[in-house]
C-alpha cells in the first residue's frame, strides 16, 4: 500500500532502549547476588565471562543521566532474580532491593519511566541445580519472586514485562546457556519446562493486577514473521508450521490461554506434550496482558521439508530453524547481513507489526531491535557507526508505516541503551547508543562515549520520530 501521507507518532510514543541485568550490570557476585545460570555456564571460548560487564552496577547514575541526555521516555532494564533472592527462594537480599531502588528512583528523577523485565535468561543457580523450570515448583518459586517485586517496587513501576523471549528459552537454551535438559525425551522435557513458564507469567499477571493499581504487563518473546521460500503451497505449510512453533504458541497462550492447535499437533506427533494439571488451563485463561512486548531483529525464511534432509542449521538466528518432517531453513536471496551474519529486514518488521496486531489487538511496544557490529573508539573519542543509525532508520520508517496501516504502537525500545555483553558473542559485538571503554578481556577505563547514534536517537526522540536524518 503506498499511502499519500503517514500518521505521525503518537504524541505519548515512548522512545527508549533496552538492557539486560546479566549482560550489563557486572557485580556479578557482590553485595550478597547469588549466582544465575549465567554466572556458572561455560562462556563461549574467546568471549568475556559476565562479572564485569559494562559495570552498570556502578555506572548506573553516569548511564541514566546519559540515557536522559538522549531524550528517552522509558529504560527498560530487568531485574536479576537471584540479586534479589540469592537461592531463587527464601531469604530476600536488602542490598539488591536498594539497588533497584536506586535504578527506579533514578529513572524516576529523569522522568524516564522504569519498564521493568522479571525475568531475562539469569534464572538462580541454586533453582537451576534443582532441575529450573523443569519442575512443577518453579511456578510458584516464580510467582513468589514476581509478589517480591511488586511489594518492592509497585508504587513506581507501572510497565512490567514477564520472561523475555521465552520462545528462545525453549527453542535455543543451549545457545544463550540456558538450557538444563535431563530427560530421554528432551523435546517433552523442553515443552514441560515451556508450560511451567506460562503458567508462571500468566499467574504473575494475575498478581500484578491485584497488587498494582493501574500497572500495565506483558509478554516479551521474540517474534518475527517466518517467510515461505517460495509461493510452492507446501512452502507456505511449512512456513505456518513454523510461524506457529516460533511465535504463536507463545502469544496465542498469553493472550488467548490456549494451545495453538499446530503446535500441539506437532507435539502429539513428537510424543512431546508436556503434563496439564488439573486447573492449570483455568490459570493460563486468567492471565490478561495488557500490552504485548515483543523482541525484533530479523524475519526467517524456510521451505518444505520432506523429512530425509540431514538438520541444516543456517545463521544465528536460523539455528532452531530446521526440523526434517516439519521445516527446512532457507536463506533469503532478498536481504543484507550484519557484521556477525544477522539478516536485515525492516520491510519484515512492518509485516510482523501488522501480523501480531491483527492477530491479538493489544497495544504492541518493540522491547528489542538493533545491531550488532564491531564499533572502533577513534583517537579523538569519537564512535561513528553510520551502519546502526541506518538499520534503526530503516526500522523506524516500518513503524511509522505500521502505525499508518492501524497498528497501536506504543513504544521502541532499541537493544541496546548502552554496550553489553552479546548472549554468546562477547564484548566485541556492540549494539549500544553508548560506547563502554573496555575490550573483550582488557577492562580499560570503562569510560562512556557517546556514539554517532547517540546524537542521531536525540533527535529523532525530540522531534517525535519527524526527523530521521543523519
Ligand atoms: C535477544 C536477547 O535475543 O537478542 C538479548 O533478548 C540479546 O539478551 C539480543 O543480547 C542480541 O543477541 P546477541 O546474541 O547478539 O547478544
Amino acid at each position: 500500500m503506498i499511502y499519500k501521507k503517514l500518521k505521525p507518532f503518537p504524541q505519548d510514543f515512548l522512545w527508549g532502549a533496552s538492557t539486560s541485568a546479566y549482560q550489563v550490570e557486572g557485580a556479578n557476585l557482590e553485595d550478597g547476588k547469588g549466582p544465575s545460570v549465567q554466572d556458572v555456564k561455560k562462556v563461549p571460548e574467546g568471549t568475556s565471562d559476565l562479572t564485569v560487564c559494562a559495570d552498570h552496577y556502578h555506572h548506573y547514575k553516569e548511564d541514566i543521566a546519559l540515557m536522559a541526555e538522549m531524550g528517552f521516555k522509558v529504560y527498560r532494564f530487568s531485574i536479576s532474580w537471584s540479586r534479589i533472592i540469592p537461592e531463587g527462594v527464601g531469604a530476600v537480599n536488602p542490598k539488591g532491593i536498594e539497588f533497584y531502588n536506586n535504578i527506579i528512583d533514578e529513572c524516576i528523577k529523569h522522568n524516564i519511566i522504569p519498564l521493568v523485565t522479571m525475568f531475562h535468561f539469569d534464572l538462580p543457580a541454586a533453582l537451576d541445580a534443582k532441575g529450573g523450570w523443569s519442575r512443577r515448583e518453579s511456578i510458584d518459586e516464580f510467582v513468589n519472586f514476581a509478589k517480591v517485586m511488586y511489594e518492592n517496587f509497585g508504587d513506581r513501576v507501572k510497565y512490567w514485562l514477564t520472561i523475555n523471549e521465552q520462545n528462545v528459552l525453549t527453542l535455543m537454551g543451549e545457545v544463550i546457556g540456558t538450557s538444563n535438559i535431563k530427560s530421554s525425551n528432551p523435546k517433552k522435557e523442553a515443552y514441560q519446562q515451556n508450560h511451567h513458564m506460562l503458567v508462571a507469567q500468566a499467574k504473575a499477571m494475575a498478581l500484578c493486577h491485584e497488587m498494582i493499581p493501574g500497572a500495565k504487563i506483558g509478554p516479551a518473546p521474540n517474534i518475527s514473521l517466518t517467510y515461505a521460500a517460495s509461493c510452492k503451497p507446501e512452502d507456505v505449510i511449512a512456513s505456518q508450521n513454523f510461524n506457529a512453533i516460533r511465535n504463536w504458541l507463545y502469544l496465542d497462550m498469553a493472550v488467548y490461554g490456549k494451545y495453538n492447535n499446530i503446535v500441539w499437533a506437532y507435539l502429539e506427533n513428537l510424543d512431546a506434550t508436556p503434563d496439564i494439571e488439573p486447573g492449570d488451563m483455568e490459570i493460563l485463561a486468567s492471565g490478561k496482558p495488557d500490552f504485548i512486548g515483543f523482541n525484533y531483529y530479523s524475519t526467517a525464511t524456510v521451505e518444505y521439508s520432506d523429512g530425509s534432509e540431514v538438520n541444516e542449521k543456517g545463521g544465528d538466528q536460523q539455528k532452531a530453524m530446521g526440523e526434517p518432517g516439519v521445516v527446512k531453513a532457507a536463506a533469503n536471496p532478498n536481504l543484507q547481513k550484519t557484521q556477525f551474519g544477522w539478516e536485515i529486514d525492516p520491510v519484515g518488521f512492518r509485516s510482523t507489526l501488522r501480523e501480531i496486531y491483527s492477530r491479538y489487538r493489544l497495544p504492541l511496544i518493540i522491547t528489542e531491535n538493533g545491531l550488532g557490529a564491531y564499533d572502533k573508539l577513534t583517537e579523538d573519542g569519537k564512535i561513528h557507526d553510520p551502519y546502526r543509525i541506518e538499520y534503526l532508520r530503516k526500522h523506524i520508517e516500518q513503524i511509522q508505516l505500521a502505525i499508518t496501516d492501524g497498528v497501536e504502537v506504543m513504544g521502541y525500545c532499541p537493544w541496546s541503551a548502552i554496550d553489553l555483553i552479546s548472549t554468546h558473542e562477547g564484548m566485541v559485538k556492540r549494539y549500544g547508543f553508548i560506547y563502554v571503554n573496555r575490550d573483550e578481556f582488557d577492562l580499560k577505563d570503562l569510560a562512556r562515549y557517546r556514539k554517532d547514534s547517540f546524537y542521531w536517537y536525540k533527535k529523532v526522540i525530540v522531534s517525535n520520530g519527524e526527523d530521521l536524518t543523519d
